[in-house]
């Protein structure tokens, strides 16, 4: 193999500069060529397709964001597409694509790797809902975005006395909300793959404040509905003030965290090491503490699950 491309695509995630230099720089040690593909799916099928060297990735490793830009793209999920984005690729010559991204980069990169050309995905998104990963690169960042607001929200919660409930992203799962919900000491946490039953939640909403709790912080995944009908449940209920805060896209954004900072350079040199074996159509991930790799037939197609142990931990602890 002679010449790869990296392209960064779907939602920006925090580290995606830091395995995008780990991924140029890794294979211009084992002197490959390196090119860029800018803005996502998008770019690629307008040939926006630059050449990297090491000074390109140079002082992006802590910078948010992704420096090639990104994009979401519908074009990119049919065959036409498909076709249109492998015959750029080898318009340009390019042997080896290394998709950073979430499960729509994964998927289109998949149906790439079917054309003779070899493709590796590095997962990365603040959401951490890829199959086959413990970890994206992105959600340690987020989570300590999030922690950071909440332990301020919490000053006003308890200063007023309040009931807060904080939307966070999410819009399909809750494993942000579950590891803020931990890490802020909130007292529930709501997300979209687990029902909810307002009059228990109110019930003991209840009693915590029978107990002596003068504060609460209730952590809603985006997706887990309307946070203000939610909001307005709980307030006809309780008699306490109740008070909604949403985190939005600040979450997305910031310099990456250590542990994203390393996650993200390990794997992008992983990356780069599937490319040189030859070895086509691979998840990158992290398990059990390891970087390794998977092939992406065992990932087609499957949801990651949120661990109810973890859920049923902020309960317990809020006791
Ligand atoms: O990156 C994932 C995510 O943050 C989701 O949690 C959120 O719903 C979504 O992206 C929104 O992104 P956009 O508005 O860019 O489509």
């Amino acid at each position: 193999m002679k010449r790869i491309a990296i392209i960064t695509s779907g939602g920006d995630a925090p580290g995606m500069n830091t395995a995008l230099r780990s991924v140029v720089r890794k294979a211009i040690n084992h002197k490959l060529e390196v090119y860029g593909i800018q803005r996502g799916y998008v770019g690629l099928l307008k040939e926006q397709i630059i050449p990297l060297d090491s000074r390109s990735v140079g002082g992006i490793l802590n910078q948010g964001g992704t420096v090639l830009k990104t994009g979401r793209c519908s074009e990119i999920r049919t065959e036409k597409g498909i076709k249109k984005a492998v015959s750029i690729l080898k318009k340009f010559k390019i042997e080896g694509l290394v998709a950073i991204g979430g499960d729509g980069s994964m998927r289109a990169a998949e149906r790439i790797s079917r054309h003779g050309i070899c493709a590796v995905s590095i997962p990365a998104s603040i959401d951490n809902d890829v199959y086959g990963t413990d970890e994206t690169v992105g959600f340690d960042t987020a989570i300590d975005t999030a922690i950071d607001a909440v332990d301020k929200i919490r000053d006003t919660a308890a200063s007023h006395e309040r009931i807060f409930i904080v939307e966070v992203m999410g819009r399909e799962h809750g494993f942000l909300a579950i590891a803020i919900g931990i890490a802020a000491g909130a007292e529930f946490v709501i997300i979209p793959e687990i029902k909810y039953d307002i009059k228990k939640i109110c019930n003991e909403l209840k009693n915590q404040v029978k107990k002596g709790k003068t504060s609460i912080i209730i952590i809603h995944a985006e997706g887990s509905g309307d946070v203000y009908d939610f909001a307005e449940k709980i307030q006809k209920a309780i008699n306490m003030e109740v008070r909604v805060s949403s985190l939005g896209y600040i979450q997305r954004g910031g310099s990456p965290s250590a542990r994203s900072r390393v996650l993200a350079t390990l794997f992008g040199a992983h990356a780069v090491k599937l490319l040189r074996q030859g070895k086509n159509n691979r998840l990158v991930a992290l398990r059990q503490g390891r970087v390794t790799d998977v092939p992406y037939s065992q990932v087609k197609g499957k949801e990651k699950k949120p661990d109810k142990d973890l859920y049923n931990l902020v309960k317990h602890l809020a006791i």
